[in-house]
């Protein structure tokens, strides 16, 4: 598998750090360690006082993935793996998918979410936001789109670039498309929090559809 130059990590190494006006950020501005620590309480405060920068489980600190499990319903540390989020799209996309199947992916959109589907042979249906529909993305496409080889629908939301977030009916739609269809769904929850009303926010998704024993479920 022979994977694309990424643009956007190109595109900041070259920039980033070397002009004087950054107007293409992608990250907003980072807290100091020491304002991040100073929130700690009397229970967490010594394990960041006695961290040691060494190497830990290759699945994750145990106790990070037992307090995860913990924020959703269901699930248990033995199901939690922590990753960057980068890997984490490598790992999941290169564990669902095989050659050839198709996949329906939110476009434009972070590069890996579609160029690590392509490079493994599989075809890539792009999901288009209207311009004029205040960047929506109409979720008819699914159903007019899905084909028997479809096997993931991949959505980013709140979406990268244009902010869209769906209505919490129409994110069910989504869900019940792929339900019904039997396709797993990919969700990066990237921008989740960054919601302008905390009302809209959408429920975290965690886990797909396809397997008879994994009903989906959502937190
Ligand atoms: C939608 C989306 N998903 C995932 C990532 C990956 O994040 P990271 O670079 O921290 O691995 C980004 C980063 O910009 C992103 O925009």
């Amino acid at each position: 598998m022979k994977i694309k130059p990424f643009e956007l990590g190109r595109y900041f190494a070259k920039y980033e750090f070397s002009v004087k006006y950054l107007l293409s950020s992608s990250d907003c501005d980072g807290l100091a360690q020491s304002e991040v620590l100073s929130w700690a309480d009397s229970e967490t405060k010594p394990l960041w006082d006695n961290l040691k920068l060494g190497y830990t489980e290759s699945l994750g600190l145990p106790l990070l993935r037992e307090e995860i499990a913990k924020m959703y319903k269901g699930i248990s540390a033995d199901e939690v793996l922590i990753t960057v989020p980068e890997e984490g799209i490598f790992i999941a996309l290169n564990s669902l998918l095989d050659k050839g199947d198709h996949v329906i992916c939110t476009w434009p959109g972070y590069q890996s979410l579609y160029e690590i589907v392509e490079s493994l042979g599989c075809d890539v249906e792009k999901w288009q936001p209207s311009e004029k529909d205040n960047w929506e993305f109409d979720v008819n496409f699914l159903e007019e789109k899905i084909k028997p080889n479809t096997k993931l629908i991949i959505f980013n939301f709140p979406h990268n670039p244009t902010g869209y977030l769906p209505t919490k009916e129409d994110f069910q739609k989504i869900i019940e498309i792929a339900k019904k269809h039997n396709v797993h769904v990919f969700s990066d929850e990237m921008y989740r929090f960054l919601e302008l009303n905390s009302e809209d926010r959408l429920p975290r998704i965690l886990r797909g559809v396809r397997e008879s024993d994994l009903t989906f479920r959502y937190v």
